[in-house]
């Protein structure tokens, strides 16, 4: 891949792709982690005298405009933590935008409008995609593509505009592809990696790869009561994706043919309900009561988790222990963060809720090696599989 040292963008103007999804309440950006990821590459490109035109999703619009998925929130974000002004541009390829970019100075900085408000970025009709990528394109001299955490999608700005335009990876792409890299080939020994979040159906592909690679899988979170389902225990009112049982059946009998240490919840925090407040007791993970459900990851598992993380060389952890969202049911995902930042290994967070949670529990982020910009970009990378985005910045 090459690098944006390679681009000669003084003058001139480069449409990069950054990955800007964060999560709002309201207009309140509730973790800023991605803008902040971002901001490096847009510095370097503006220093060295680029006009730059940021492009963005948020959400899921679905390729109609809608006010509560406006990246307005973000410029102004972005214009803080750059501490230049970010012109912001009301539309994705029509007149706002025209003008936004055709105005930039040398140095300047904008932001376009929600790029999935319009329907060619996500459509699967390669044709019309193609013809919103000649839009966006047409806004810029340069690609530069650095958001990360979608370069697992096949959209428009993601995989079509770098065929348009001469490109390059941005730094964010570039360090978290080497990171990625790292733990796919040769990783240090323990190679141990913790799964948790709400669905199994999400880490089915991840799963299956890593099971021919690391030594040990410790699975908490919401998709650990299938797992404990699939052992033959009953899991009271906990998530359970019962259409998944077969499959985890399958996973739990390979990892033992492959001598892979399947590691398990042992006790759970059962409550009454799904809420912040909900009465709770600590009660064997085999032995939750049929009108409990599990909400995080009981104190001996937290014990047993970190005693199986402790002499790791490499750990990669995805998805939460617990909601984690509630102070209450917290511990679980706190004490596996602390488990990983004790454990002197080269540890990253694969993105999404695990690196919210990181910020959101007040966790040194440099206790960790790398925590990743992508969720799914990062698991789809483990599971083996041909991102289109990577792809497209290495023709
Ligand atoms: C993410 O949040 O993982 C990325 O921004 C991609 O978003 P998406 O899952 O809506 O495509």
């Amino acid at each position: 891949m090459r690098t944006i040292d390679s681009l000669d963008v003084k003058g001139r103007r480069v449409l990069v792709r950054a990955d800007l999804n964060v999560p709002l309440d309201g207009d309140a950006i509730t973790d800023d982690g991605r803008i902040r990821a971002s901001v490096p590459t847009i510095t370097t490109l503006a220093e060295r005298g680029a006009r730059v035109i940021v492009c963005a999703h948020l959400g899921r619009p679905k390729g109609k405009v809608a006010p509560e998925f406006s990246l307005a929130p973000v410029a102004a974000r972005l214009g803080e933590l750059l501490g230049r002004p970010v012109a912001f541009a009301s539309d994705v390829v029509g007149d706002s935008a025209r003008e936004v970019a055709e105005g930039l100075e040398d140095g300047e900085v904008a932001l376009l409008e929600n790029l999935r408000f319009e329907p060619g970025e996500e459509s699967k009709d390669g044709e019309a995609r193609g013809a919103f990528a000649a839009r966006l394109a047409d806004l810029a001299e340069l690609y530069v593509g650095d958001g990360f955490g979608a370069v697992h999608r096949k959209h428009a700005s993601v995989y079509d505009v770098p065929r348009l335009l001469p490109h390059a990876a941005g730094g964010l792409v570039v360090t978290e592809v080497e990171v990625l890299r790292k733990l796919t080939e040769d990783p240090a020994r323990p190679y141990v990696v913790v799964l948790g979040g709400a669905k199994v159906s999400d880490k089915l592909g991840v799963i299956a790869n890593l099971l021919g690679k690391v030594d040990r899988l410790i699975v908490g979170g919401g998709m650990a009561y299938t797992f404990l389902k699939a052992q033959g225990h009953e899991v009271g009112n906990s998530l359970l994706q019962a259409d998944q049982l077969d499959q985890v059946r399958g996973f739990i009998d390979e990892a033992a043919k492959r001598g892979v240490d399947l590691v398990l919840p042992v006790d759970v925090l059962a409550a009454t309900g799904f809420a912040e407040d909900a009465e709770h007791e600590v009660v064997e993970a085999t032995a939750i009561p049929a009108d409990r459900e599990g909400l995080d990851i009981g104190p001996k598992t937290r014990e047993l988790f970190a005693g199986k993380l402790a002499d790791a060389a490499t750990v990669f952890w995805n998805g939460p222990m617990g909601v984690f969202e509630f102070d209450a049911f917290a511990g679980g995902t706190r004490a596996v963060a602390e488990a990983l930042i004790a454990s002197g290994a080269f540890t990253v967070v694969g993105g999404g809720d695990s690196a919210a949670a990181v910020r959101k529990l007040g966790l040194p982020e440099d206790g960790f090696s790398h925590i990743s910009t992508g969720g799914g970009a990062s698991l789809e990378y483990l599971e083996g599989k041909t991102l289109p985005g990577l792809a497209a910045l290495e023709d």
